[in-house]
């Protein structure tokens, strides 16, 4: 009999319910646990989903008591490290993080290392990897249809953390996951602007070379056109990406843009427009993770090491603002370069005042996250 998997979830706002339902759908787990500190936060998830977990206000008590085989982490950007290290100490099978990985790298390393010493798997959850679109990009990119990639172009906002993790994270599955060697790019950070409790720059380009020598051109918070998806010119030609289809064109389609509107194993993107995205990838993430945990498939196409890199590629842009140079990769520098920059006065607001982009998010009287 095929077995089935317990999961508690740490964190339970927005994302979580991408997760709830991605594990739903999948049709391989038991929500068995919900921690959060808000109340309202967990009850709106019961209710929504019609679940009947059991409700935390305290996570290590809900790992304590409930020894989870699967652990969702939820939390603002710097909740994934102490989380995910708490959850390892408990030794569930795995761990599925949100991204951005961690706040600073040295971090992520922690997550790592906690992982190890206690044999846990863990994943960063970098969704639209299992998106239809992105993966025949992939496919088509490796088959050769446009032939040596030389671009990939892509729009960017809210901070390179949050946002363009998943860009730096796509570029690389559309490559076939290939090393990216260096990095150069700089910021504009006069406010005092934060994302999620994480401190952002106001806009950032970006540009990533990888190994196989194409170049990925980031820009963030610097245009109106701001997109998940990427623009990719090759030798022999071109592709457009979106989160639901793509446009290929090549001499096979004779100069002319052809569309691609792949379906989903979930849903197909006609019949949920928006929600296409969601909905498909978590369950098609849920899915592959089951059979990873299985054992029926012996990696994940999320696994930790992924997202990881994904952050460098992040913070190397920073730390090419606060350098002045083409950082190579993999990243010496552990702590979050913007965070540098600016403690130690080299990139001091010059309009003072923190404010906080998601602040929205928050419930109750909050105005900051202790996540
Ligand atoms: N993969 C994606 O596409 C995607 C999309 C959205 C958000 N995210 C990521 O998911 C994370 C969460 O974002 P969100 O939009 O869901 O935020 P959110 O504010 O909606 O949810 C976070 C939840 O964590 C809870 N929380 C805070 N401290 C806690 C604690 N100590 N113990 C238990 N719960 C605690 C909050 O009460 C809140 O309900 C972020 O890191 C974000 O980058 C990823």
């Amino acid at each position: 009999m095929t077995e089935r998997y317990r999961v508690a979830v740490i964190g339970c706002g927005g994302i979580a319910a991408n997760h709830i339902r991605g594990y739903l759908d999948a049709g391989r787990y038991d929500i068995v646990a919900l921690a959060d500190l808000s109340d309202e936060a967990m009850a709106e998830k019961v209710t929504r989903f019609g679940i009947t977990p059991r409700c935390y206000h305290d996570a290590r008590a809900m790992l304590d008591a409930e020894r989870p085989d699967v652990v969702s982490i939820c939390t603002w950007h710097a909740g994934h490290a102490p989380w995910t290290i708490a959850a390892a100490s408990r030794r569930p099978r795995v761990i599925l993080c949100e991204k951005p990985m961690a706040d600073t790298l040295g971090h992520a390393e922690q997550m790592l290392v906690a992982c190890q010493r206690n044999q846990v798997r863990l994943a960063i959850s970098h969704q639209r990897r299992f998106l239809p679109s992105y993966t025949l990009a992939r496919e088509l990119i490796a088959r050769g249809a446009i032939g040596a990639v030389r671009t990939i172009q892509s729009f960017a906002a809210d901070g390179l953390p949050n946002y363009s993790s998943h860009q730096t994270d796509m570029y690389r599955w559309l490559l076939g996951d290939v090393a990216c060697d260096w990095v150069m790019g700089n910021i504009e950070r006069k406010t005092d602007r934060h994302e999620r409790n994480t401190r952002i720059e106001d806009c950032a380009v970006g540009v990533f070379h990888f190994a196989n020598d194409a170049v990925a051109l980031l820009l963030s918070d610097v245009t109106s056109t701001v997109y998940q998806g990427a623009f990719i010119t090759g030798s022999t030609g071109m592709i457009a990406l979106t989160t639901s289809d793509l446009q290929l064109l090549n001499a096979d389609t004779g100069g002319r843009w052809e569309l691609h509107t792949p379906p989903g194993r979930f849903g197909q993107p006609a019949e949920l427009g928006e929600a296409f995205e969601w909905v498909e990838a978590g369950a098609a993430q849920a899915a592959e993770l089951a059979e990873w945990l299985d054992g029926t498939r012996a990696t994940f196409r999320n696994e930790a090491h992924e997202g990881y890199i994904a952050l460098q590629m992040v913070h190397a842009v920073y730390e090419s603002a606060r350098r002045h140079e083409k950082v190579l990769l993999p990243m010496q520098t552990r702590a979050n370069p913007l965070d540098v920059m600016v403690e130690s006065g080299h990139l001091a607001p010059e309009r003072p005042g923190a404010f906080d982009i998601r602040a929205f998010l928050l419930r109750g009287e909050r105005m900051t996250s202790d996540a």
